[in-house]
Order: structure tokens, then sequence, then C-alpha cells
């Protein structure tokens, strides 16, 4: 018997680690000891400045999302005691979903643990509608033999993803067991093609609102117009356009001007506007009907804990009153590219308050992070597997908070690193 670490399975992994390490690329994850939440955290005991949180409005550290969440604790404990099919259906759990379906003006909401059960949820939910609707729930027992397991893997959808969109949109696609077609980067031809060659009887569209790697915004009202003429059904991920873009911070959506009933599917997150942590999708009643009963992320796990959804709802509240939050971080990051540009810097088309910015190579984005981290700031390498090869970048996310003197340091420190690191 071999023991524990020596089995050639483990000796491989031992090694693929090794190498990563040598190369410099496994991540060298600071440990904060504050919250990693505001611009300012602590970091072996030193004030570093920190511009990679998603804490886009300010909502994780408000006084009253913190008191709503602390009352809730007392109230309702820590954990959830199950899922929500079992015992966990709480009343907390409801008014959230009402909440946010109405701040997005939709018909109805479900949550998840996390926007990326949300997705690996959803999307497979949505391919096994044939096959549900062909079974007789009351003897489904006594008939669910090999025959229909095969029945069940076989999925009649043609589902069309957006090359960039996020791992988890790319993992729901996966268990969704549908042949996707992945059409290039915003390519609407591209896109237009594909539908128009498929011969599926059910079609689905599947892209995020902001790319979370680019900072660039997809074109919706393109893509629901090539839905509408091939009758495919719409699913918008916007976990970085809601609470954030368009004029009342309904998202992506609001700010092209597209209508909500044209986008069947909303998908969004808890984790970065709201400030605490769970997913969502948002549509219309039949919708989330359906999902709430096919959605095995929905049915087999645990909901989002009852004090982080009673503080979620004062922060939708706050986030719904005070537009000022998104508009500053906006005003932060159209001011950090217009001068990060103006520096030579590339940032991929950034038009939110996501802004990456290219460095090339693997080892030239690992020097560059190092180096800002030798200036006391935070910022995040990002290199393949997450985007192509040879197309590394460092990705900045400005928040409310941040003030102008903190962009400014940021803007010394890449123009001093540039010119030493040579680049
Ligand atoms: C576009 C997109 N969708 C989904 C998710 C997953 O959200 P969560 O962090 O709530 O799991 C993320 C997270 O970064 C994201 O960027």
């Amino acid at each position: 018997m071999t023991r524990y670490g020596q089995s050639p399975q483990m000796q491989r992994l031992e090694k693929f680690v090794a190498r990563v390490r040598e190369q410099g690329l496994y991540p060298d994850i600071p440990v904060v000891e504050s919250a990693a939440t505001e611009p300012v955290v602590r970091i072996e005991g030193k004030d570093l400045l920190l511009f990679c949180s998603n804490n886009l409005l300010g909502m994780s550290s408000h006084g009253e999302v913190k008191a709503a969440a602390a009352a809730a604790v007392e109230k309702y404990g820590l954990g959830s005691g199950g899922s929500r099919v079992m015992a966990a259906n709480l009343d907390v759990h409801v008014r959230l979903e009402q909440r946010i379906a109405e701040f997005l003006g939709r018909e109805d909401a479900i949550c998840f643990a996390a926007g990326y059960m949300a997705n690996v949820g959803t999307i497979p939910a949505l391919m096994r509608i044939d096959f549900l609707a062909s079974l007789n729930l009351n003897d489904m027992a006594l008939n669910f033999t090999g025959k229909r397991r095969k029945v069940e893997s076989q999925v009649d959808w043609d589902l069309f993803s957006e090359e960039a969109n996020h791992a988890s949109d790319v993992d729901g696609v996966r268990l969704s067991r549908a042949e996707p077609h992945i059409y290039g980067h915003k390519d609407m031809v591209g896109l237009g093609a594909a539908l128009a060659a498929s011969r599926h009887h059910s079609k689905i569209v599947i892209s995020d609102g902001v790319f979370s790697m680019d900072g660039d915004i997809a074109p919706i009202p393109e893509i629901v117009a090539l839905a509408k003429s091939h009758q495919a059904m719409v699913m918008v991920d916007d976990a970085h356009g809601i609470g954030v873009l368009g004029a009342k911070g309904r998202g992506s959506l609001e700010h092209l001007g597209v209508a909500s009933d044209d986008v069947d599917i909303l998908m969004g997150t808890f984790t970065k506007a709201f400030g605490g942590i769970g997913g969502f999708v948002a549509g219309s009643t039949a919708l989330i009907d359906y999902l709430r009963i096919s959605a095995r992320t929905y049915i087999f796990s645990a909901p989002i804990p009852p004090a982080i959804a009673a503080g979620l709802i004062t922060s939708i509240d706050i986030v719904d009153r005070e537009p000022w939050r998104h508009e500053k971080a906006l005003e932060n990051a159209a001011y950090f590219r217009r001068k990060v540009e103006a520096a030579g810097f590339d940032t991929l088309g950034s038009e939110t308050h996501i802004v990456p910015v290219l460095i090339g190579r693997e080892d030239a984005a690992v020097r560059m992070a190092e180096g800002l981290r030798g200036h006391g700031i935070i910022a995040p390498k990002v290199h393949y597997p997450a985007v192509p090869v040879g197309r590394s970048r460092i990705r900045f996310v400005m928040t409310c908070q941040h003030n102008q003197a903190q962009i400014d340091y940021l803007l010394r420190s890449l123009r001093g690193l540039k010119t030493e690191l040579n680049l």
C-alpha cells in the first residue's frame, strides 16, 4: 500500500505545485488583519492601499447594515439550519428576494448562497425543462429506469456563450450537458451566424453584462435583437453592473436602455455593490417558480446566512436612496483610466469601475505586482487561465471610498515602475 502523499498521482501533483512556485506564479495572497473591504488595510502590521476590493459602494462596513446584521444574529443565530426546501425557509430570505426583485423591477427573484451557485444552478436547470416536463412526477420513483436516465442526458438546446464570461457561467454551461457555441468577445456577427445555423428547437444566449477581467460592457441591445429574431432566450450575468451602472444603479440594462422584459434571466451577486455574500436570479414569476423546483444548488445547499440576508435588505435600501455612491465609484474609475492611459498604459477598453492595466507577459505582471506591493499597494496580477496567455494584467477596482490622493499615489507608482521595469 502506498503511504499518503507517495502515490504517483500525489507526486505529479506535488511536482506541478513546485513548478508553479518556481515560476513565481503561485498566488502570493497577503493575509489581511483588518476588514479587507476598505481602501486602507492592515497587512503584516502595516497599512497598505487596496485597489481590488469588490465592496464598491462601502456597504460591507456601513453602520446601518452592520446593525441590521447584528440584530438578526440575535434573532436567528449564525446559520440557517439547512436548505430552504427543508427547515430553513426564513422570512428574512423571502423579504430579501422581494426587495431585490422590486429594486430590479422584476416579478420575483430567487437567492442562492453565492453568485457562483446561482449560475451553476440556473443554467443546468433551464436545460432540464424538457426532461422534467416529460416525467409523470407521481410515478417517477417507480419508473426511474436506466432508459429514463439516458433520456435525461439528452439536451435539445443550443447554448451560445460569450468567450469572456465568468467561470461560474462556464461551469454552469458545462454542467448543463448542452454542447455550447462559444462566440468571440462582443462578436455579434459571429453570434448571428451561429444562431442562424442552429437546428435545435430551444436556444439561449448567455453573456456577462460587465466583463470581470476587462471592465467593458456587453452589447446587450444587439444580443437582444439577435435573440428575438432567432427565438432565443437571453440570460445576462450582471454581477458587476447591478448597483453601479445606470442612473438608478439598476445595472447594465438600465445603462444601455434595454427594457427589463427583453432579458429573460437576470443574474446578479450580493458580493459586490451590496457588500455581502449571495447570488440571485430575477425574472418572471414562472421562471422563479421553476428554479425553486429545479435548481440543484438551491434545493441541495444551505442559503445565505440570515444575518447577512438582513444586512443585505438594508444595504439595498441604502444603495437605492444614495446614488452618489455608484456615481463616485465611476468618477474615480474615469479619472484613473484617463490618467493611466495618458501614462502609456492600455486599459483594454474598460468602461466601468474595473480597470485592468495590460502588462503582457506573465513574468512582467509578477514583477509589476511585486513592485506595487513595494510601494504599499495591493492589486492582483491576473494571468492564464483567467485571461489568454500573454495578456496578463494588473486588475484595479475603483470604489466610492477611494479618494483622489490615493489614486494619484497609485498613478505615480505605476509611472515609476513602468520606467524601472522597462515596460
Ligand atoms: C461576472 C461574475 N459572475 C458571477 C460571479 C460569482 O459571484 P460570487 O462571488 O457571488 O460567487 C462573479 C464573481 O466574481 C463574477 O465576476
